[in-house]
């Protein structure tokens, strides 16, 4: 059933890049600026593919000594229920490979919510309670699913719902079945930040790259708040940047307006 939501709504930056590597750049760019600014912020990273350039142009950054990303605290998204930290398909072991061991960060200062725990209600309890000993998350990165979902709350998810167990959605588990041998190794069930998680994050950025987001960012971002399109409640935010590359934009009307930006940017 669809829930409208009736609170203060605010106009999100919208920028448009030609396309995922411009994105990535871009991204890459206000999380440098963080950390130029915050050294030791907390900062929530998600997996998928729409980050990778971002995360590729970060190691870059690294790489060239320009930046010391050492002293940040990484706090996953989400993360699959029975994978233990170590499991290499785990969001914990994704995010190590693909960026915080590059960044410098030691494994102890990334943190997710314990996929593999007896308890998983009490682990996302857990979850919270290291978000909130840190000091809260500065700059929340998230992707978007085709299907408008953030991290892994799915539509129908309550917005002020916080770290959670949650059953994925069959669109969901194709959507990730890539990443595993055949569909039925994918997870049924993952821990994932809640809607109110992600919305105390000081800033959020949304990025989404590709034809296939264009109709889940015009849903996000044009018509109605609502658990329909779990992404829509970011305009609940009044810090949202949604960097997006032009396939991805592509469904947005001409009402909503946005920055366009050219390939030197
Ligand atoms: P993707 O996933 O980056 O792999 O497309 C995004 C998401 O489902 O949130």
């Amino acid at each position: 059933m669809t829930e409208a939501i009736r609170r203060a709504t605010f106009e999100p930056v919208i920028e448009v890049w030609p396309g995922p590597i411009e994105v990535g750049v871009r991204v890459a760019a206000l999380i440098t600026d963080l950390v130029a600014a915050t050294p030791h912020a907390a900062i929530g990273l998600p997996t998928g593919s729409t980050p990778g350039p971002t995360y590729a142009a970060l190691r870059a950054v690294a790489a060239s000594r320009a930046v010391d990303f050492s002293g940040l605290t990484v706090f996953l998204l989400d993360e699959y229920v029975g994978l233990a930290a170590e499991n290499p398909q785990s969001y914990r072991s994704t995010i190590r490979r693909e960026v915080t061991n590059d960044l410098g960060i030691a494994a102890d200062r990334v943190f997710g919510p314990a996929g593999d725990a007896s308890d998983p209600e009490e682990a996302c309890q857990r979850y919270e309670e290291q978000i909130a000993a840190a000091g809260g998350i500065a700059l929340q990165l998230l992707g978007i699913g085709r299907n408008g979902h953030i991290g892994f709350n799915e539509p129908g998810t309550a917005f002020d719902m916080r770290t959670h167990v949650t059953e994925l959605s069959e669109d969901t588990r194709e959507d990730n079945a890539r990443f595993f041998v055949c569909l039925a190794d994918v997870p049924t069930h993952a821990l994932t930040q809640g809607p109110a998680t992600i919305l105390d994050a000081g800033r959020i950025v949304l990025i989404a790259t590709g034809a296939a987001k264009a109709s889940a960012v015009a849903r996000a971002f044009v018509g109605a708040v609502s658990v329909d399109c779990p992404a829509s409640v970011l305009r609940t935010h009044p810090d949202v940047r949604v960097v997006v590359d032009t396939a991805a934009a592509a469904a947005l009307p001409d009402s909503v307006p946005r920055v366009v930006h050219g390939a030197e940017g």
